[in-house]
């Protein structure tokens, strides 16, 4: 049977404004989610958002919109943002969905019944206007770090887990395992910092915060904070249903990833949890280090401030590519450690490895078998020189890429591929193709030189397949070979002479660093133009003055002219040789119109199937691209150019006016 490797990211807070710091995690997750598959690991790779609580209660009702509402659109950008980076998840949980929720409930009604919680008073800083308890810490001069107004020491019935009962079995769990928590210098934070002075219970409920899950044994309360946010990495596998396939085969976890600053909640809350319910600890956490921006942790309000460095990932993956940015953070930062983020370490990251190293090495390799054998893989041929070399080199990085992996080193196991990829460059200098190419006698030894390089180009692009997803899928098949080829494919000797080998363009063009950084420069200034014009608030009505942003004002005549109505997209396909059109068929009521949209770079043609959105049907129909289009789907422009569908809050039927 296939061994099982369970991994998880945390769950991520729906705050949207992205950053690097954010994919961080998560791109470390995929590679050793990929990595393991391709061993013939049955894996399973869970992330989702963490989505209750005060800030997001709040937030929704400034907006005057329910929570729901309010998430939905940043959960879906976080979808959005996952696929850029190629993230294979194969669940995206959510704290809102029905069987979380329901997985939360028994879970507490279990702790509950089995005296682990208990009601007591929470005593705490409270801001009236704001209804909220804030901690000493928490407060700003001793007042509301929302609204600044003064708090007052108040008391809130709440329940309690009984967390100081499980301090001396968690230190033991620490002693027993000495692989339960890593690196080991968080074993020393966790020990020296919380459980020598012994744990005290944790409040887990509220009855001010309604954005919660429900407690079944007290509707009057709402689950607080960690428990709830916890038990996703079981609830996603049916824990306690009957439907617990899932968790039968995956639990306990191999690995769970999370960010140095929620260690503490992983390793002592978590494992005590799991003793209370009576289920096994995860075999791992890890707790990785931040990515810093002049020396500070990535933050949101650290993005903003930190002018001249371009942190949004959307942007980033637009300019560079899924594979630089996946390179970067996988490589860049020494695991376990924090690691400075600056956009020039980005770009030297890009030029010195990826176009200079491996495209290098890619394109000369294709262009020396097109030269001289027409495409064609030529025969291998006997070892000589420094053949052996580079043989040997191939054939043992399987096993230091794998030793790595297992120690969770990856920017080892990419500074190992990378080894054999500057190898096969320093044997083509030492080789000299082009020297062999003007002698005929030389041609077997051309043709030998020439298998092995494209062998050798083979090999990394195999082993690269879990971090780079995209180059290693376009090298494979210019080698025509399987892109989805797996670790067994790894035996030097494997390619067939005769192989068409095809000349790619570079896939890693070469950055010009200081005309970027200016280009960088100036966008972010626009950018920030933009966004501080669409925060200025518009005219007030009351003074006479059109509301409007230029458009001159229309009356409520002109407005009726335009007929909109709700459709549902039933098909969706790109419309080739278009970059950015979609071509939708619409159902308004029992008709079908034909759409052309320009939102390919925004949505899918598989996202777009479902969707319900809303047409101007009276356009004078258009071809676009050849393509006839009858009205124009409306969307939602964001100040960065993001475009969201417009969509009815409520369910209406298709055909429905809109107004
Ligand atoms: N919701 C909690 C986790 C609950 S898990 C049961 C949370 N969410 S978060 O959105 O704030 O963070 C998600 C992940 O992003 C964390 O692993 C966090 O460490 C990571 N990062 C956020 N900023 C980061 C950097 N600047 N650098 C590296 N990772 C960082 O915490």
């Amino acid at each position: 049977m296939a061994k099982k490797y369970y991994i998880t990211t945390p769950i991520y807070y729906p705050s949207g404004n992205w950053h690097i710091g954010h994919c961080y995690t998560t791109v470390i997750c995929d590679a050793l989610a990929r990595f393991h598959k391709m061993k013939g690991e049955e894996v399973y790779f869970l992330t989702g958002t963490d989505e209750h609580g005060q800030k997001v209660e709040k937030e929704a009702a400034k907006r005057n919109v329910t929570p729901m509402a309010f998430i939905d659109p940043l959960v879906a950008q976080l979808k959005d943002m996952w696929k850029l980076l190629d993230i294979s998840y194969d669940r995206f949980i959510r704290t809102t969905d029905e069987d979380h929720v329901a997985c939360v409930q028994r879970i507490y009604q279990r702790l509950y019944e089995s005296g682990d919680i208990y009601k007591a008073e929470y005593e705490g800083r409270y801001c009236t206007p704001c209804e909220a308890f804030w901690t000493e810490s928490q407060l700003k001069d001793g007042k509301c770090p929302d609204c600044g107004r003064e708090v007052t020491l108040q008391k809130e019935e709440s329940y309690f887990f009984r967390l100081s009962k499980y301090a001396p079995a968690i230190l033991k769990l620490y002693e027993d395992n000495p692989e339960f928590l890593q690196p080991k210098s968080r074993v020393n934070e966790m020990v020296n910092n919380f459980l020598k002075a012994g744990l005290t219970d944790l409040c887990v409920s509220r009855t001010t915060v309604k954005w919660g899950v429900q407690l079944p044994f007290d509707k009057k309360h709402y689950s607080y904070v960690w428990i709830d946010a916890l038990s996703n990495y079981i609830s996603a596998l049916g824990y306690g249903t009957e439907n617990d396939a899932l968790f039968r085969k995956f639990w306990p976890a191999d690995l769970h990833m999370v960010g140095k600053e929620i260690v503490r909640f992983h390793a002592i809350v978590w494992p005590a949890i799991l003793m209370a319910l009576g289920e096994p600890v995860p075999r791992q956490i890890y707790g990785h280090g931040w990515l810093l921006i002049g020396g500070d942790k990535l933050s949101k309000s650290k993005q903003e401030a930190a002018a001249g460095e371009l942190t949004d990932p959307y942007e980033l993956v637009k300019r560079y590519g899924t594979d630089a940015l996946r390179y970067f953070l996988l490589r860049e930062i020494p695991f376990g450690s924090d690691g400075e983020y600056t956009g020039e370490r980005l770009l030297n990251r890009i030029n010195a490895d990826l176009a200079n190293d491996l495209g290098n090495l890619v394109s000369r390799t294709q262009a020396m078998i097109a030269q001289n054998f027409g495409g064609k893989l030529p025969a291998r041929g006997p070892v000589e020189g420094p053949d052996g070399d580079l043989i040997a080199m191939c054939e043992a990085l399987f096993e230091k890429v794998d030793a790595d992996m297992g120690a969770l080193n990856v920017p080892d196991a990419l500074a190992d591929i990378f080894a054999v990829i500057s190898r096969a460059n320093k044997y083509i200098d030492e080789t000299a193709p082009w020297i062999l190419a003007k002698d005929p006698a030389q041609r077997e030894r051309l043709g030998a030189v020439l298998y092995n390089l494209a062998e050798a180009v083979r090999i990394c692009a195999v082993m690269l397949r879990p971090f780079l997803t995209k180059a290693s899928a376009a090298i494979l098949r210019s080698l025509s070979f399987d892109e989805n080829a797996g670790f067994e494919t790894l035996r030097f000797g494997t390619l067939a002479a005769g192989t068409p080998i095809e000349r790619i363009p570079p896939i890693f063009p070469r950055i010009d660093v200081k005309k970027e950084r200016a280009e960088v420069e100036k966008f972010l200034k626009e950018r920030h133009a933009q966004t501080e014009k669409a925060a200025k608030p518009s005219a007030p009505a009351s003074d006479g003055a059109p509301m409007s942003e230029g458009k001159p004002e229309i009356s409520i005549d002109d407005f009726a002219k335009l007929e909109l109505r709700v459709g549902e997209v039933v098909a969706c396909e790109r419309v080739p040789n278009s970059k950015k059109l979609l071509h939708e068929t619409v159902k308004i009521g029992d008709k079908l119109r034909s759409v052309v949209s320009g939102i390919a770079e925004h949505y899918t043609a598989e996202e777009m199937v479902g969707k319900r959105v809303v047409v101007v049907t009276n356009l004078k129909p258009v071809k676009l691209c050849g393509v006839l289009s009858e009205g124009m789907i409306l969307c939602a422009e964001d100040a960065q150019g993001n475009l969201s569908l417009v969509s009815p809050e409520r369910a209406i039927a298709s055909g429905g006016a809109v107004r």
